[in-house]
């Protein structure tokens, strides 16, 4: 062979090209390589919402959302990550430095009025946190005008309807006197703004979804 060296060329051509296709190009023209299970659920126009909040504000620099298969991790954050449940991630945020802990099964671990006082100040739940302050979330109004756009643009099916309604809907959660985390939503929410979706609202229900498909999957 190495007396042919155009023989060879074209030869390992062939064998890396035969390769490239099996192993790229056919997965490339797959719909998905993973099984994803029917709990796995994309985001809600809010929660999508609060999920562009929270890469604004580059949570993922501090925080990571993925619980490697180590004994330390699963002790401390619960169930590993699965391949699955980023199938409607886009991009990902896993991250890669941890200021703060894992944020991946967060959902439904703290009430919404812990995280509307911890995001006005995190000292007032941790001492001796060094975590920055994100009480100004609360003044800004959310822009929803781009909701539908953005539920589009990742692919997750829903009409302008469900978009709009779903927005409705947590705006009459959040505004209800029923609602749990009422006061401290109030206290943290300037008056003009308290009818009105804030961006805060917004992250509180994006942080309240991680990891809920794999809790709700375990109670199933
Ligand atoms: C400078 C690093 C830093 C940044 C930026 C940061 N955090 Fe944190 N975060 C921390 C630290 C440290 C803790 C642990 C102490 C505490 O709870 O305040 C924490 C804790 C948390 C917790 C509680 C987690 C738990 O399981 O107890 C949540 C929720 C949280 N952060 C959300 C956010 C969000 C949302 C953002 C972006 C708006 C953000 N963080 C930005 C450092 C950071």
């Amino acid at each position: 062979m190495y007396s042919r060296p155009i023989v060879f060329a074209i030869m390992a051509t062939v064998v890396i090209l035969v390769g490239t296709i099996a192993m790229m190009v056919v997965p490339l023209t797959l719909q998905s390589t993973q099984p994803v299970s029917p709990l796995v659920k994309p985001y809600t126009a809010v929660e999508l919402e609060g999920r562009d909040i929270y890469i604004r504000e580059g949570c993922n620099n501090c925080h990571t959302q993925t619980i490697r298969p180590l004994r330390t991790e699963v002790v401390r954050y619960g169930q590993y990550s699965k391949p699955e449940e980023f199938a409607y991630d886009r991009p990902f945020l896993w991250g890669s430095r941890r200021i703060g802990p894992d944020l991946q099964r967060v959902g439904g671990k703290y009430p919404d009025s812990w995280h509307y006082r911890h995001m006005d100040n995190p000292r007032s739940m941790f001492p001796k946190s060094n975590m920055p302050d994100y009480a100004w979330l609360a003044a800004r109004q959310l822009d929803t005008s781009y909701s539908y756009k953005k539920t589009h643009v990742v692919g997750y099916g829903y009409t302008v309807n469900e978009v709009n309604k779903n927005l409705a809907d947590y705006l009459v959660r959040v505004t209800s006197s029923a609602y749990i985390a009422g006061d401290a939503r109030d206290k943290v929410t300037p008056p003009v703004l308290k009818d009105k979706l804030t961006e805060m609202d917004a992250l509180v229900a994006y942080l309240q979804k991680l990891g809920m498909d794999v809790k709700n999957l375990n109670k199933s």
